[in-house]
Parts: structure tokens; C-alpha cells; sequence
């Protein structure tokens, strides 16, 4: 029986796509997952010509370091956009593949 083991969802926001989730149950963590689900969302989007945008918590590094390394950069911050108050980067690819 095949299970669900990760997740994400894109949607269309202006001139491209915004990553609104990114899930990987945590019994299936540091295998790649995340890596592999993130690179069909990329191929996805450049096939079509457009970038990926995302905000993530300033505090969630191991996100951060998945992103930087899959090309996203830091482009600029939201004060205060989780309901926590925590801030967040807003990161997108810089260079389309
Ligand atoms: C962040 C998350 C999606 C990563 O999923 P994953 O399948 O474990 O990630 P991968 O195995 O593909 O890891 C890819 C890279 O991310 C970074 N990374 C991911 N988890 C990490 C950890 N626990 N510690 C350090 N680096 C980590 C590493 O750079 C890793 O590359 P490496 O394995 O070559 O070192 C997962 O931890 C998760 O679901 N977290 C809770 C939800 C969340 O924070 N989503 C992101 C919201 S913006």
C-alpha cells in the first residue's frame, strides 16, 4: 500500500508561483524528500518561464539551508508575518536553471 509521506502545494500568485507548504513527516526526514519534492516544483515552474517565491520562519534553518541550497536567496523580510509575531525571509530562485 503506497502512503502519503510529504507535501507541498504551489499556487499561482502574479507573475509566478508562491510555495505556500512544504511537509515531510518526520519518521521519513534527511533522505531527500523535501530535495526531491522542491526540484519538481522548480522544474515545473521553469519549464513555464516563472520563479517560485516562499517565506519562511527566520528561525527554521534546517528549511533555509534546504532552499539555499536548491538555489533560492534571501530577498527581503516580512516583520511579524506568522501569528506568533516571528518574522519571516521571503526567498526566491535568482537564477532560473
Ligand atoms: C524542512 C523539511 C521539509 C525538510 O524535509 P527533508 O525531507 O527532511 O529534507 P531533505 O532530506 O530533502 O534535506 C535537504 C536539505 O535540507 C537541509 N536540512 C533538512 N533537514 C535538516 C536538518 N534536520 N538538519 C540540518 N539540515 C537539514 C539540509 O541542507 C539537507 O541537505 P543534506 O541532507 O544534503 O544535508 C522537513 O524538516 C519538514 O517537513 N519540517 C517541518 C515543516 C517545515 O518547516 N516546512 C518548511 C516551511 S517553509
Amino acid at each position: 500500500m503506497k502512503k502519503v509521506v510529504g507535501y507541498a502545494h504551489l499556487k499561482p500568485a502574479g507573475e509566478g508561483y508562491d510555495l505556500m507548504y512544504l511537509y515531510v513527516a518526520p519518521e521519513y526526514r534527511r533522505r531527500g524528500i523535501a530535495k526531491e519534492i522542491m526540484n519538481g516544483l522548480i522544474n515545473f515552474a521553469e519549464k513555464r518561464g516563472k520563479n517560485i517565491t516562499l517565506e519562511v520562519r527566520k528561525s527554521n534553518c534546517n528549511a533555509i539551508d534546504l532552499y539555499t541550497g536548491l538555489g533560492f536567496k534571501k530577498i527581503s523580510e516580512r516583520k511579524r508575518y506568522y501569528s506568533d509575531g516571528e518574522d519571516a525571509w521571503i526567498m526566491c530562485l535568482t537564477e532560473l536553471r
